[in-house]
């Protein structure tokens, strides 16, 4: 793939990039030592891409970086124009650009909301199986977790409205925590489940915090819908956090949009972002964003053909080789999620089939919850002669 603007090296997908002299998270020993008991794996647990971001945010960062003018700056407005050409060109949405708010983080989006609209001992909806971060949010939040437990069967998981009714219900429930794209069973909800959600938790006055940082990676039919378009119409109240951090591989950059279509929302999240003033920027961050959303759109499309290509491989490597897994087919997001029942092992068995004998660091599927063991996560953002290493390995422990 050629670099528009000539500089960075083209990068084919294939390529691998050496980062052992970076302080990479996933291959930290010591976290490698914690949850694996080894630092010998291949490590495809902590959700980001093996590939360089897109060749024009590395050449103006390169740019940037020998400038040498690192001072404060202001968001400038040519940043709110690409992100809502993003999302009106892509995805048909076409945002209201007042309504979008920055904060460091999705995470740090999701916390600033719920302690905005909810309080101490307040409950939480999740749905399990889901991104663990939520629950350890609600915990140190000191707000209580609630399960809305998704459903499996045929293949695929489901909502669970009846439930979801029944906990919204309760007088103590005040925000669901929706992820949507799911991550780690990576359905794409459509519009009427997500317009299912909203009626729910309009009726029940229950605020819907809705994390979309997969919203740009999804595959073949599937649509992404922002759940602020749907809860307006329903009436719920709500807010989308975005996020170029999965798109385009900007996760150690820090940044979200939280898109809030109220005003009074709006004003209660000025506020609490002036007490904590994030107002201030990062210039390699908003120069990443910015140049991201205009120009790795291409990028982008050229990702998901590779993607798609590698979620081939795997199942196709799984029904040749290793009966007894399976992969549950991903709408969006790169997450394997790695149905391990088949081989009729307990959580503790599972993990060590894959970290001692395969040699393979992914995410034991009960961390999503209990709802998840027996599955693993496997990030698939990877070179194919990667993905085949690990497969293979999968396979070999498990023959052996
Ligand atoms: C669903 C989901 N939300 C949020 C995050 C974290 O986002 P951030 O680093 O912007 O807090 C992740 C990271 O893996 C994620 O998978």
């Amino acid at each position: 793939m050629a670099s528009p603007c000539g500089n960075v090296p083209a990068m084919s997908f294939d390529e691998t990039v050496d980062r052992s002299a970076l302080p990479a998270s996933r291959w930290n020993p010591a976290a490698l030592k914690e949850h694996f008991k080894t630092t010998d794996v291949l490590p495809l647990w902590i959700a980001e891409m093996d590939f360089r971001a897109p060749p024009p945010v590395v050449d103006r960062l390169v740019e940037r970086a020998r400038l040498g003018m690192y001072g404060y700056e202001y968001r400038p407005e040519s940043l709110f124009d690409v992100i809502t050409a993003w999302f009106g060109e892509r995805h048909g949405w076409p945002i209201e650009r007042s309504y979008l708010r920055f904060c460091p983080s999705v995470m740090n989006a999701i916390c600033a909301l719920m302690n905005l609209y909810t309080e101490p001992g307040d409950a939480i909806l999740v749905q399990p199986p889901v991104f663990f971060e939520f629950r350890q949010a609600i915990g140190r939040n000191e707000r209580e977790l609630v399960k809305n437990a998704l459903r499996f069967a045929g293949g695929r998981y489901q909502m669970d409205f009846e439930d979801l009714e029944a906990k919204a219900s309760q007088p103590q429930t005040k925000m669901l925590i929706l992820c949507n794209p799911h991550n780690p069973v990576g359905r794409v909800w459509t519009r009427d489940e997500l317009r299912r959600v909203a009626e729910i938790c309009a009726h029940h006055d229950v605020f819907v915090v809705s994390d979309e940082i997969y919203a740009d990676i999804i595959y073949g039919d599937n649509r992404y819908t922002p759940f602020v378009q749907v809860a307006q119409t329903a009436g719920a109240s709500a807010a989308s956090c975005l996020s170029p951090a999965k798109t385009f591989n900007l996760a150690g950059m820090m940044d979200a949009v939280v898109v809030l279509p109220e005003e009074d929302q709006r004003k209660r999240f000025r506020e609490l972002a002036s007490r904590f003033f994030w107002n201030r920027t990062n210039v390699f961050t908003t120069l990443a964003a910015e140049t991201a959303y205009r120009e790795g759109g291409a990028w982008l499309d050229e990702l998901l053909l590779y993607l798609s290509g590698n979620i081939a491989f795997i199942d196709d490597f799984l029904a040749r080789e290793t009966p007894g897994v399976e992969l549950v087919q991903p709408e969006g997001t790169y997450l394997a999620w790695l149905d391990f029942r088949g081989l009729g092992l307990d959580v503790e068995a599972l993990g060590e089939l894959l970290s001692q004998r395969a040699r393979v660091a992914l995410n034991s599927g009960h961390w999503f919850g209990r709802e998840g063991a027996g599955f693993a996560r496997m990030s698939f953002a990877c070179p194919r002669s990667v993905l085949e290493d690990a497969l293979t390995r999968i396979a070999g422990a498990i023959a052996g």
